[in-house]
C-alpha cells in the first residue's frame, strides 16, 4: 500500500461518522428499557424484546406490572431511583410474574434527567452463564466418578460375581430357614453391581449424534412414565410443533428426560401428591428461543442453543440444602437414592454441548435444557431421524 492510500484510509477511519445512538442502544446485550412515570414501556432494545418475548410495539401497550408480580422488589427499586434521583443496583434479583420467569438477574434502575419521572432499567441475565459454570464444575466431579468407576469395575466386579455365584449355590443347598439370607446376599450383590454399572456410564466416550425429533423422545418418555412410576400423576404436554430436530443422541436424551420425569414423580409422590389426591402434575414443554446465544467465559465460541425443553412439576421443590450441589454425583435426599441421576443428566447435556438450569420453589420446579439444532449442512448425510 502506498503512502497516499494509507493516509486516505486513516482519514476515512478517523472521519467515519460514529454509529447512531439508536443502533448502539439496539445492540447492547443487556435488556434495556425506558419506563415512563407510570412504569409503562416507552422504549426497549432487542435484548429487552427477547427478555419479555414481546416486540417493542407490543411492549409499548404494556406496563412492567403486566409482566412482573406486583409485590416484586423491582418496583421499590424503581421508586427509589426516582425519589432519590440516583442509580439503584441489585446484583441478584428474580423477575417473576404471570408471563415470565427469569431468576438471578442483575438490575440497574437509572433515572433519566432529560425525562423527569422516567427510569431506564438495565437487566443482565447471568443465569445461563452461571448454569454453565455450575455444569462445568459438576463435570469435573463426574470425571472423578468415571475414574472411580473404572477402579471399581476392575476391583469390585470380579469378586462381586464370585460372591453372587456362591450365594446362588447356597440358595439351593441350605435349609429353608437360611435361604432368605442367601437371597439377601444375592440381591445386595446385584444392587452393588447396578451401582457400578451406572457409574461406568460416566466414562468419556464421545457420543454419536444425529437429527433427533425431541417430541418423539418426549412421547416415549411420557409413555414409559405413565405406564410405570408416574401412573398416578397427570402428565401434560405443550409442544412447539415447528421445532427443528435436535443434534443429539436419541437414547441418551431418553435417559436425560426419564431421569428428570422420574425425579419429578418421586418428589410429588413423597409429598403425597397424585391425581387422586389432586395437584400432582408434570408438564413437558418445548420451544424455540433464538436468544440463547452466549459467549460463556470458558467456551471458545458463542453457544447457539435455541431449542428449549422443560420438565416442570408441581411438587414440593428442591430441598435448599441440596440445591447448590444438585448436579454433583452422590447428592441425594432419598433413602434409597444414588444421587447419580442429575449428575448423569448434566454430563449428557454437557456432552451435547448444551446447558441445563433449574428454578425451584415449593409448588413449582422447572428444569430447562438448552440444546443445539441439527446443522442444515449435515442434512445431505444419511441420518436417522427418530
Ligand atoms: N423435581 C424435583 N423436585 C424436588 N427435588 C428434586 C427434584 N429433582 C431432584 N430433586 C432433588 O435432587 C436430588 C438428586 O436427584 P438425583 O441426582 O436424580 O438423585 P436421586 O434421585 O437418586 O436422589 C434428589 O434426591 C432430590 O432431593
Ligand atoms: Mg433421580
Amino acid at each position: 500500500m502506498n503512502v497516499h492510500a494509507a493516509i486516505a484510509r486513516a482519514k476515512r477511519q478517523t472521519m467515519a461518522p460514529p454509529p447512531d445512538a439508536a443502533a448502539l442502544f439496539a445492540a447492547i446485550p443487556a435488556a434495556c428499557m425506558l419506563l415512563d412515570s407510570e412504569n409503562r414501556f416507552r422504549a426497549a432494545n432487542q435484548a429487552a424484546e427477547q427478555f419479555f418475548a414481546h416486540s417493542l410495539s407490543q411492549l409499548r401497550q404494556h406496563a412492567l406490572a403486566d409482566f412482573i408480580d406486583h409485590d416484586s422488589p423491582i418496583f421499590r427499586m424503581i421508586d427509589k431511583a426516582r425519589s432519590h434521583d440516583a442509580t439503584v443496583s441489585e446484583r441478584d434479583m428474580n423477575f417473576e410474574g404471570p408471563r415470565i420467569s427469569h431468576r438471578g438477574v442483575a438490575v440497574q434502575a437509572v433515572p433519566v434527567a432529560e425525562e423527569p419521572g422516567s427510569v431506564m432499567l438495565v437487566v443482565s441475565d447471568w443465569s445461563a452463564t452461571r448454569a454453565l459454570d455450575r455444569q462445568l464444575s459438576s463435570r469435573q466431579a463426574a470425571r472423578s466418578v468415571a475414574g472411580m468407576a473404572a477402579i471399581l469395575a476392575h476391583e469390585v466386579k470380579n469378586p462381586l460375581s464370585g460372591i453372587r455365584g456362591a450365594a446362588q449355590l447356597l440358595e439351593h443347598s441350605v435349609a429353608d430357614s437360611d435361604r432368605e439370607l442367601a437371597v439377601l446376599i444375592r440381591d445386595e450383590a446385584d444392587r452393588i453391581r447396578a451401582l457400578v454399572d451406572r457409574m461406568e456410564m460416566f466414562g468419556d466416550k464421545p457420543i454419536e449424534r444425529t437429527a433427533v425429533n425431541i417430541h418423539r423422545v418426549l412421547d416415549h418418555v411420557r409413555r414409559l412414565a405413565q405406564s410405570g412410576f408416574a401412573a398416578h400423576l397427570r402428565v401434560t404436554e405443550s409442544y412447539d410443533p415447528s421445532l427443528p430436530p435436535v443434534w443429539g443422541n436419541r437414547d441418551l436424551l431418553v435417559q436425560v428426560l426419564l431421569n428428570l420425569v422420574k425425579n419429578a414423580a418421586e418428589a410429588m409422590s413423597d409429598a403425597g401428591l397424585g391425581s387422586d389426591t389432586g395437584g400432582g402434575e408434570i408438564i413437558l414443554t418445548t420451544g424455540y428461543q433464538p436468544g440463547v446465544r452466549l459467549a460463556a467465559p470458558h467456551a471458545t465460541e458463542p453457544l447457539n442453543l435455541p431449542l428449549v425443553v422443560t420438565v416442570r412439576d408441581t411438587g414440593p421443590g428442591i430441598p435448599p440444602d441440596v440445591e447448590k450441589n444438585l448436579f454433583d454425583p452422590f447428592v441425594t435426599t432419598k433413602s434409597g437414592g444414588s444421587g447419580l441421576g442429575l449428575a448423569l443428566v448434566a454430563k449428557i447435556i454437557g456432552d451435547h454441548g448444551g446447558l441445563i438450569e433449574v428454578d425451584s420453589k415449593p409448588g413449582r420446579t422447572e428444569f430447562r435444557i438448552f440444546l443445539p439444532v441439527f446443522p442444515e449442512e449435515r442434512e445431505a448425510a444419511p441420518a436417522a431421524r427418530g
